[in-house]
């Protein structure tokens, strides 16, 4: 998947993946990390998820990344927010309260743009990769937030019946690229029913699996 690939996505107004609520998942298992207040929490791959706000009303820090400036404008329209734009080369930052959003190329992150990050929520960023990518995606999270403990959500299918995004990916292949990282399955739900699109798309069993990497 190409910059232009997502890009375009948002050109066309084609954001299937966003939900129009805060993702239960989150809810239900973010407690469990134990997070001190004020703790600097990372989104990779953003999007304009509601999650975001959610994340910031547990009383954290938020850092989102995401490519797409239109994702952000729509994010801060949508939600009513005004932010304050810095040139964070090769980024532009948006900030809002205790949110800072950076706009530009996850692969092009250095630890020079954030804070020490206390963990990482992915929900829609390492499916969104082909699987060449998902090896980068974890070392630059390596790099990135060496010590964070991440929360993952995943979907399992038989790469056969569709191409992606979103991507299959299973536990041996988040163990490989997550190498050193305790790998604690939350949660495995049968979701072929809640999306239409894929199953239109001809997949025939559809799960989503959270994980708590740590
Ligand atoms: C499947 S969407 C998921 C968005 C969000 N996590 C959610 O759950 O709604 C993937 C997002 O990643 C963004 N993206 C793709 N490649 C990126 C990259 N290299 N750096 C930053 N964002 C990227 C796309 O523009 C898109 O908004």
């Amino acid at each position: 998947m190409t910059p232009e690939f997502w890009l375009e996505r948002w050109q066309q107004g084609e954001t299937g993946w966003h939900l129009p609520e805060i993702n239960r998942h989150l809810q239900e298992f973010w407690p469990q990390f134990n997070l001190p207040a004020n703790a600097a929490v990372l989104v990779p791959l953003c999007g304009k998820t509601l999650d975001l706000l959610w994340l910031m009303s547990q009383g954290l820090r938020v850092i989102g990344v995401e490519l797409s400036p239109l994702a952000i404008e729509e994010f801060l329209t949508e939600n009513g927010l005004t932010a304050v734009m810095t040139d964070a080369s090769p980024f532009r930052s948006y900030q809002v309260d205790e949110l800072t959003l950076l706009c530009g190329d996850f692969f092009a992150l250095t630890p020079a743009h954030l804070p020490e990050i206390h963990a990482v929520y992915d929900r829609g960023a390492l499916v969104a990769l082909p699987p060449a990518l998902r090896e980068s995606y974890a070392a630059q999270l390596k790099m990135l937030a060496p010590n964070a403990a991440q929360l993952l959500i995943t979907f399992d299918y038989d790469q056969q019946q569709m191409a992606g995004p979103p991507f299959a990916v299973q536990r041996n292949e988040i163990a490989q690229i997550f190498a050193g990282k305790t790998i604690i399955e939350l949660a495995n739900f049968d979701v072929l029913n809640e999306a239409p699109n894929l199953r239109q798309r001809g997949v025939t069993a559809l799960a989503e699996q959270v994980w708590k990497l740590e």
